[in-house]
């Protein structure tokens, strides 16, 4: 009886301690990378993995060609995504209580400034990365011949960071963020100019149709707040996410960053 428990122990003590190198294993599913094929095959077995390329150009390692801007915006879209979902716990969506739910935040809840304030510059960094990573990709030409796609994608991603931001700065609900609501709304109802000119608003007035589409009435109240909430919180941040995958699978298809023409891979790379 005791020796069956002790090795039943054993057994456990055996399995704890092989644990890390089963788990590896089931995880690398082709064993330790020492060869070129098992290095190949890890990359491309493993879901994770998959992401990268199994070879990598020496110039895509240069941290001078890229400044780690891609991935450093991405870093800041996460960081605000998690601060975001853990301030979605005190926010309140609704226009009596948007303003001193912000203020609880900042002023009651522990660490509530804190975190609004990570909110606010991981948001407002991305804004930033997102403008040196366009230029970094401009000034290496990496958006010519047939990564013209993957240029297109960004675009669109800069214009949902831009939304992204703009519709949190409104969830405060305080006067800041009622005018700048007001000035989109207009900018939505802008159509409204060219049918005036024609003449033809009585008859289709598209800019006034977009403008209470987006407000849900014809002013800023509960049914606005809550449809910037939803932008805000779900359809913007799925956008980005959804897009940057594709942005990804994109590089990796395109065989990965672009190298200079000029690049000489017997130079001493500096990094
Ligand atoms: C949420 C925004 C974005 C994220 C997270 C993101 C992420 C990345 C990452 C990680 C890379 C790999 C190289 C690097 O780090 O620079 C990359 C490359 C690239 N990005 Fe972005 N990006 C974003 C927005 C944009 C925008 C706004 C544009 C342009 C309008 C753009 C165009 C490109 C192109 C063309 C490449 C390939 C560059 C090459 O082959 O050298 N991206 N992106």
């Amino acid at each position: 009886m005791s020796a069956s428990k002790r090795s039943g122990l054993n057994e456990l003590k055996d399995n704890l301690l092989s644990l890390k190198s089963s788990f590896l294993s089931s995880f690398l599913l082709h064993g330790k990378p020492i060869s070129d094929r098992s290095r190949v095959a890890i990359i491309v077995n493993n879901f994770f993995l998959h992401i990268q390329g199994a070879r990598t150009h020496i110039n895509t390692l240069r941290p001078t060609y890229t400044f780690g801007l891609g991935l450093i915006t991405l870093n800041l879209l996460l960081i605000a995504s998690v601060s975001g979902i853990l301030l979605m716990i005190y926010y309140h969506p609704s226009v009596e209580m948007a303003y001193s739910s912000v203020k609880d935040i900042s002023y009651v809840v522990f660490g509530g400034r804190l975190l609004r304030n990570i909110h606010k510059w991981s948001s407002e960094g991305m804004i930033i990365a997102v403008i040196f990573h366009m230029a970094r990709v401009l000034f290496t030409g990496s958006y010519a011949k047939d990564r013209g796609f993957n240029w297109v994608i960004g675009v669109v991603l800069f214009c949902l960071t831009l939304m992204v931001n703009l519709s949190g700065y409104i969830l405060t609900w305080d006067q800041l963020a009622y005018w700048a609501l007001v000035i989109v709304a207009n900018i939505v109802q802008s159509p409204k100019e060219i049918t005036d000119i024609l003449g033809i608003t009585a008859y289709f007035d598209i800019g006034g149709f977009q403008k209470e589409i987006f407000l849900g009435g014809l002013n800023p109240g509960e049914e606005t707040l809550i449809r910037i909430y939803l932008l805000h919180i779900i359809l913007f941040p799925l956008a980005l996410f959804i897009l940057i995958g594709i942005h990804f699978w994109r590089i990796r298809k395109d065989g990965g960053l672009t190298v200079p023409e000029n690049f000489e891979p017997t130079k001493k790379i500096s990094f």
